[in-house]
């Protein structure tokens, strides 16, 4: 439910331009500088040139914009709390030259939708970091008393095997089933029939798996409430599981399909009726590959404040392991390449942004940017119309500190979503 409400935001795709290396405009005051030196008195350009030449080398060989090789953000010293609203617009665009080294070791699940379409663009490009692509392209659907799969028109089998040959992602699409639990649970053959759909269209298309999303619906619907319908839903997903791994894949002979499954994270202290708890996890861990763990939109316009505190984090994870910490793998832990602009005046709301909208932010506003411990997130303050702002968008830093918190759990990654985030945050992955 809540990866849905950032469908209609659209990318104001940055330009390629910043993926080049260097700035060459930043060498030429020098290079002028000795030109005109030239024409002066040769003692004069023999002293002048003592400062010019170390200054001229210094540009060319050390000054970091000038390099012809871009090295990440954390040789380049960029990951820290305290940062300026100029040096993200300077950086954010610059991205090392190895993009084959992963700095994260385990393993990252990069959903990608064609909203943002800058994310497929980035999954090529840093398929190296990404042992998943999710494409998030399917609904299966009720239609009258029969299933039908939405989404194939969004299909895009050149893109797939693109990311294939380039050997390193696996392909799976994200499916979220709509389908009416009243017919659903009381029917096999309409179980039978949505599990032949999946597995048919991933043999078709040659996916390596699918990433499944429900538990919002069923919540919605009350099967979550209900222990009948709750039990006949986690057999549901157990025999997709099933039906998947018992397919070879098109791509890698010994390997079987996949299936991750999305869960919300819990959003108080206490499971409720309506959370994904540790029973529920030990219940499907053997049926599934991996859960995707939604830690994001911990805050929203009625209650303006961070993403996802990095607390809020560690007690989703404690709930939902409570003492099984050996399940930590299993978990890609959600982290969002989008951010939020809060607009604080009573009732006004506001709403998500992406990276194309926090940098024309930054632009407009020269914002003085600020560190929040508690949650570990940066955020600004800007005013408009007489309306006061608050925006709350990733940082290296803040990314930083979740990943880190990752490695301590031993859990994977994911992140949604690729299409909205800055080009300099592949260099934490
Ligand atoms: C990129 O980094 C990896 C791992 O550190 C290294 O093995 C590889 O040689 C590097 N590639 C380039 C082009 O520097
Ligand atoms: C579950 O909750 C729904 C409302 O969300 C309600 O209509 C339904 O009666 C509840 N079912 C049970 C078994 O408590
Ligand atoms: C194929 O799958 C196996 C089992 O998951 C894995 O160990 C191997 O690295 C894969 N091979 C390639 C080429 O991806």
């Amino acid at each position: 439910m809540a990866t849905a409400r950032r469908r209609d935001r659209r990318a104001t795709a940055d330009s390629d331009a910043g993926r080049r290396s260097g700035k060459p405009a930043q060498t030429y005051p020098t290079r002028a500088m000795a030109f005109s030196i030239c024409r002066l008195p040769f003692i004069f350009f023999f002293s002048f040139s003592l400062v010019v030449v170390p200054l001229a080398l210094y540009f060319t060989l050390y000054h970091p914009r000038s390099s012809s090789s871009v090295l990440s953000v954390y040789e380049r010293g960029l990951v820290k709390p305290n940062v300026a609203f100029h040096e993200i617009l300077d950086e954010h665009s610059r991205v090392s030259e190895n993009r084959t080294r992963r700095h994260f070791e385990s393993p990252v699940l990069a959903y990608v939708t064609p909203w943002n379409s800058r994310g497929y663009e980035m999954a090529k490009l840093f398929s190296s970091k990404l042992t998943h692509v999710s494409p998030v392209w399917y609904d299966l659907k009720s239609k009258g008393k029969d299933l039908v799969l939405e989404g194939s028109h969004n299909a895009d089998a050149g893109w797939v095997s693109d990311l294939h040959k380039n050997g390193h992602s696996l392909v799976l699409p994200r499916v979220v089933l709509e389908a009416f639990p009243a017919e659903f649970f009381t029917k096999k053959k309409q179980w039978r029939k949505a599990i032949d759909i999946i597995v048919k269209e991933c043999e078709e298309m040659g996916y390596d798996g699918i990433v499944l999303e429900s538990w919002s619906r069923w919540a919605a619907y009350g099967v979550l409430n209900d222990s009948d319908l709750r039990l006949m839903a986690l057999k549901f997903i157990k025999h997709l599981g099933e039906a998947l791994h018992s397919v070879t894949s098109t791509t890698n002979a010994s390997h079987h399909l996949e299936l991750i499954y999305v869960i919300p994270a819990p959003h108080s202290q206490n499971l409720g009726e309506y959370d994904f708890g540790p029973q529920d996890l030990q219940e499907l861990r053997n049926a599934v590959d991996g859960f995707s763990l939604m830690t994001y939109d911990f805050s929203s316009p009625q209650n303006p404040g961070p993403n996802a505190p990095l607390k809020w984090i560690q007690s989703s994870l404690q709930l939902l392991l409570g003492d099984a910490k050996d399940g930590a793998h299993m978990i890609f832990l959600g982290i969002n390449f989008y951010g939020n602009d809060f607009i604080l005046s009573e009732g006004l709301g506001g709403g998500a942004i992406t990276g194309g909208d926090y940098i024309s932010l930054l632009e407009k506003h020269k914002p003085l940017i600020r560190w929040e411990e508690k949650s570990e997130e940066h955020f600004f303050i800007y005013t408009s119309n007489n309306h006061r702002h608050a925006v709350f968008y990733p940082s290296l830093m803040s990314i930083s500190s979740r990943l880190n918190e990752a490695r301590a759990w031993g859990a994977a990654l994911s992140i949604w979503e690729i299409g909205q985030g800055l080009d300099y945050f592949f260099d934490l992955l």
